[in-house]
């Protein structure tokens, strides 16, 4: 029969207190380990100076409309997609002086973990106000029957049914705010944006007027957007 002697309860006790200080120790560097995840670094930020990402894109990555300015969606992009768009930031073939140096201050393993992490959660419908029918109206046609007389294809031939995205390479726009489409399509014209393959982009927004831009965005931002890219 077990019957523990005080040599055997002393041998123990060192080794048990051993255990738990071990615990206590590290605990704190799992946690540490953790704060680098892509949630961590979407909701506080990181320690090089990178700004929580959810003050502007909102809690779960469903964008911002505001007078200031339109913040785009980031719920359900595609990973790869992303992390490019933080890449081009950083290396200035996207220029934006607001997010330049949010991506200059994300250290690679964190681009890579907070672009998963947005790739992965699901957010609602930003509640944006619609432009007139006629104007959405004829948003659809344009992005569904593009441009002929200007060699422009059809918006959806690349950005899939409904502006849902086809993973990797065409992000979904279907429910991103038309202010910020718009603004993308105006950076292409102007060079601000140069990071698409093969300028098909800068060669689509190169085609459209001001009165067909606002058209378009304001079609897109009435679709719902996909749960994830390419996904309804
Ligand atoms: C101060 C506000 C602000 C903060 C903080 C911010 N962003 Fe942005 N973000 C923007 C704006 C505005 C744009 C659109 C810029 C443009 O016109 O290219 C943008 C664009 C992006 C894009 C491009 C999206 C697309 O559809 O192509 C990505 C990706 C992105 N941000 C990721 C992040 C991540 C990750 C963080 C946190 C580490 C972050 N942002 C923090 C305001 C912000
Ligand atoms: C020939 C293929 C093609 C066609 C047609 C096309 N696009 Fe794109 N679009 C792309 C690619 C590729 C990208 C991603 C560029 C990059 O990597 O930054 C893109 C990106 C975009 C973005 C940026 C999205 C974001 O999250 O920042 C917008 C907005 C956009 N396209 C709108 C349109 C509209 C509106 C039309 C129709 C007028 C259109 N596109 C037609 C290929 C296409």
């Amino acid at each position: 029969m077990y019957a523990p002697d005080e040599a055997s309860l002393g041998h123990r006790f060192p080794r048990g207190a051993l255990a738990a200080f071990a615990v206590v120790l590290l605990l704190p560097m799992v946690g540490a380990a953790r704060s680098w995840g892509g949630d961590a670094v979407a909701e506080k930020g990181t320690a090089a100076g990178a700004p929580p990402c959810v003050s502007c894109h909102g809690a779960r990555g469903e964008g911002q409309v505001s007078p200031a300015g339109a913040v785009p969606r980031l719920a359900g992009l595609d990973r790869a997609y992303i992390a490019k768009q933080l890449d081009d930031y950083r290396e200035g073939r996207r220029r934006s002086d607001i997010m330049q140096p949010v991506a200059e201050a994300l250290r690679p393993a964190e681009t890579a973990e907070v672009a998963r992490y947005y790739s992965e959660i699901e957010a609602p419908p930003l509640p944006a106000p619609l432009a007139a029918a006629e104007i959405v109206a004829k948003g659809e046609r344009l992005a569904a029957l593009g441009k002929w007389e200007a060699n422009l294809p059809p918006c959806l031939s690349c950005h899939g049914p409904q502006g849902v995205g086809v993973a990797p390479s065409f992000p979904y726009i279907s429910g991103q705010p038309a202010d910020y489409i718009a603004a993308q399509l105006r950076a292409w014209q102007s060079g601000q944006r140069q990071n698409d393959p093969l300028d098909l982009m800068k060669t689509m927004a190169h085609g459209l007027d001001d009165k067909e831009i606002a058209a378009i965005a304001a079609y897109f931002q009435s679709l719902a957007p996909p749960k994830h890219q390419g996904v309804l």
